[in-house]
């Protein structure tokens, strides 16, 4: 899993998760997937709401789609969106990607088929975990 040619299932399966989100009041669509080591791919799109506040970013319910059907180990994500500058997984989904997928390799991609490879740790280089306490 070293080349961006190793991702195209995963991206391709964030671009059709998109097509669901929910961003009535942003109107930025998010897609996202989540590849666990069993090798079932887990997408999610952005879910808004009213409150704003409640929103659910597409990173989190790929994640937690995964968690609830019983996967505990993850090697990849991929991210899509429709801006020329690549959208990386906001604050709070860092530190739960961090938390239950470690350091994955995280694809960044938007509809023009620009793509980044990068890695948690470079996203979330000073991760507070478990390991602090
Ligand atoms: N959003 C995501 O779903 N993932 C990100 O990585 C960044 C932001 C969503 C939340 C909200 O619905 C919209 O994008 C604008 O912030």
């Amino acid at each position: 899993m070293e080349k961006l040619s190793d991702y195209e299932a995963l991206i391709t399966a964030a671009r059709q998760s998109r097509d669901n989100a929910h961003a009535a009041y942003s109107n930025f669509r998010v897609g996202a997937a989540l590849r666990a080591t069993s090798g079932r791919i887990f997408g999610g799109c952005n879910v808004e709401n009213a409150t704003y506040g409640l929103t659910v970013c597409a990173e989190r319910v790929a994640l937690f789609k995964a968690i609830s059907e019983g996967e505990r180990g993850f090697d990849g994500m991929a991210i899509v969106t429709d801006s020329d500058t690549l959208t990386p997984p906001c604050g709070a989904c860092r530190q739960l990607l961090w938390e239950f997928c470690g350091d994955i390799p995280v694809v960044l991609a938007n509809l023009k088929g620009r793509t980044e490879l990068c890695r948690m740790s470079e996203l979330f280089p000073k991760p507070f975990d478990g390991s602090n306490f």
